[in-house]
């Protein structure tokens, strides 16, 4: 794992956007992991503004809410085309995100993992941290095995996007999400964390020990993942100065 403090989130946006530039120059046609969340918004703005060229780029998402459309503006569907997608130049056929109106979902969580095998795998998988821990809908608890399927969602969770639903409208229940396994296939991870409210997450996620009660843990078995922090988020690691040294020294390694 690679722990990388940076300032502030739009320092955070900045090195996050880099490393995907770097990852889109090596393989034009990289296969892109998305998360939803308002994490990665500072770095989607980046590349948008950047008015990149990636009509080859495959696209995929890590998660979504069961029960509705892509038009419906609560979907996660709608967000990533909304703050992503409609403002790239991208192929529309490259763009496979999960639909939380499917009739089967378990069919559809198979087809999508047949899709992502279709497409060689992902490449960069970006992620955010819930309070819970959780990466994608994998809530505490979920099987640090699994794969894309259903998935229920934690009282924590529910509150968190209660606040994007309007008044008296439930929010819903169930999610359909890759799998902590589907994730961990990806050759290359990313997660973000902003703010106070993740410095516990983050602790536990970097610091251990592995537990499927924080699913986020499951980073430390991949073999490249970067997690990438403003001074809040981590804030409560005990080893901030070694990870600041590490960053500072990379280019010696191997000197
Ligand atoms: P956030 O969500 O980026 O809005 O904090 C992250 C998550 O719940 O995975």
């Amino acid at each position: 794992m690679e722990v990388i403090l940076r300032p502030d989130g739009e320092s955070v946006a900045a090195t996050a956007f880099e490393l995907v530039l770097s990852a889109l120059k090596a393989k034009p046609n990289l296969v892109l992991g998305l998360a939803t969340g308002n994490t990665p918004l500072a770095l989607y703005r980046r590349l948008r503004e950047a008015r990149l060229d990636l009509r080859k780029v495959r696209f995929f998402n890590l998660d979504e809410l069961v029960g509705l459309g892509p038009r419906d503006p609560r979907s996660f569907q709608h967000f990533l085309r909304a703050n992503l997608l409609d403002g790239l130049r991208v192929t529309p056929g490259n763009v496979r995100l999960l639909r939380g109106d499917a009739d089967d979902l378990e069919q559809a969580a198979a087809s999508y993992e047949a899709a992502i095998r279709k497409a060689g795998g992902i490449d960069l998988q970006i992620l955010g941290i819930g309070r819970n821990g959780h990466i994608g809908f994998n809530e505490p608890g979920s099987s640090l095995g699994s794969r894309t399927r259903p998935k229920t969602l934690e009282a924590t969770t529910l509150a968190d996007y209660a606040r994007g639903f309007p008044a008296g409208k439930a929010v819903p229940r169930f999610s359909i999400t890759m799998g902590i396994g589907t994730i961990l296939e990806a050759r290359r991870l990313l997660l973000l964390a902003t703010g106070g409210a993740k410095a516990e997450p983050i602790r536990r996620v970097v610091e251990g020990p592995v537990t499927s009660e924080v699913p986020g843990s499951a980073l430390q078995f991949h073999p490249l993942a970067h997690v990438i922090l403003d001074e809040a988020a981590g804030a409560r690691l005990s080893r901030r100065d070694y990870w600041k040294w590490v960053y500072a020294n990379k280019w010696r390694v191997g000197q």
